[in-house]
C-alpha cells in the first residue's frame, strides 16, 4: 500500500496575496488526533514533493483544512498557491506531531500561542469539544505583522460562538486574542512582549501565568518557539520532553519555508 492518499481539493479561499487556506476530501481510513500534522504534496517527474501540514479541521470532520503561506520562490507553494477545485494533493498516511493536548498536563487555562500559519493545528484543537471539557479558558493568540494577515478572525470572533454543538463551549471558555506587529490595530506588539510585560493576560482579565495554573501550546516561526519556550522555562514551566510524556506545555514549529 502506497504511504500517500490522492485527495482531491474540494474548496480554495485565499485570504490575501500571502496567504491561502484549501479544504480536501479525506480518506475514511486517515485517522488523527486534532493537532497533529501530515505531508502533503504535488507529484512532479520524480518523486512528489511533500511538506509538513497541520490539520486545520477537526478530526471529526469529513473533509481536510490546511493553511499555507504562499511563498514565490518555494519549491512547494509556489505551485500550491494555484490549487483548484477538483486538482489533486498527495496526503501521506501517517499523521504525527507533538501539539496535542493529551500532552498538556491537567491545568485551568490553555494558552494556544501562534504566530502566522502556525494558528493552523490551534484550529483544529478549538473544534474539540474534549479541550473545552479539560481547561476552563481556552485562549487563541495570533501574532501577525499586518491585519490582513488575521486569518480565521470571523471564525474565530463570530462563527465558533454561533455554532450549533461548539457555540456553548466557545462562549463560556474561548477568548481569541490577535495581535498585529506592524500597523495600527487594536492589540500590538509581539507575543514574547505582551507576555513580558503582563499585557496579554490583563487584557483578557486573566491572573499573571503561573505554572500552578496555566498551560500552553506554541506553533509558529523557529524565533518565535525559542524565545517563547525561553520565557516559559524562566517562568518554571516544564516543556513536554517527547510524544506521550505530558508537560506544562507543548512546542512544534510551524513548518514555514516551503
Ligand atoms: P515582527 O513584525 O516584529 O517581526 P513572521 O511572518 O515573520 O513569521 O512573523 C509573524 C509574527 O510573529 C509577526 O508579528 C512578528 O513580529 C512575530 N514574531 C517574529 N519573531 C518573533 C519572536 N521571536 N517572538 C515573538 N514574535 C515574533
Amino acid at each position: 500500500m502506497s504511504s500517500l492518499i490522492t485527495e482531491t481539493v474540494t474548496e480554495v479561499h485565499h485570504w490575501n496575496e500571502t496567504l491561502f487556506s484549501f479544504k480536501t476530501t479525506r480518506d475514511p481510513g486517515l485517522r488523527f488526533a486534532n493537532g497533529q500534522f501530515v505531508l502533503i504534496g504535488l507529484p512532479t517527474e520524480s518523486r512528489p514533493l511533500l511538506r509538513a501540514y497541520s490539520i486545520a479541521s477537526a478530526n471529526y470532520e469529513e473533509h481536510l483544512e490546511f493553511f499555507s503561506i504562499k511563498v514565490p520562490n518555494g519549491p512547494l507553494t509556489s505551485r500550491l498557491q494555484h490549487l483548484a477545485p477538483g486538482d489533486e494533493i498527495f496526503v501521506s498516511r501517517k499523521p504525527t506531531g507533538t501539539l496535542i493536548v493529551d500532552d498538556v498536563r491537567s491545568g485551568r487555562n490553555l494558552f494556544l500561542l501562534s504566530t502566522g500559519t502556525g494558528l493552523a493545528p490551534f484550529l483544529s484543537i478549538i473544534r474539540d469539544p474534549d479541550t473545552y471539557e479539560r481547561f476552563d479558558k481556552v485562549i487563541v493568540t495570533h501574532g501577525v505583522r499586518t491585519v490582513s494577515e488575521l486569518a480565521y478572525a470571523d471564525l474565530l470572533a463570530r462563527e465558533l460562538p454561533e455554532h450549533e454543538f461548539l457555540g456553548d463551549f466557545v462562549r463560556d471558555k474561548l477568548l481569541y486574542y490577535p495581535t498585529v506587529t506592524r500597523e495600527p490595530f487594536r492589540n500590538q506588539g509581539r507575543l514574547t512582549d505582551l507576555i513580558e510585560t503582563g499585557k496579554l493576560c490583563t487584557d483578557l482579565g486573566l491572573a499573571p501565568l503561573d505554572p500552578a495554573r496555566d498551560r500552553a501550546m506554541l506553533c509558529g516561526s523557529t524565533a518565535m518557539l525559542k524565545d517563547l519556550s525561553e520565557m516559559l522555562d524562566a517562568r518554571g514551566f516544564v516543556a513536554s520532553p517527547n510524544i506521550g510524556a505530558p508537560g506544562d506545555y507543548v512546542i512544534e514549529r510551524a513548518f514555514i519555508e516551503k
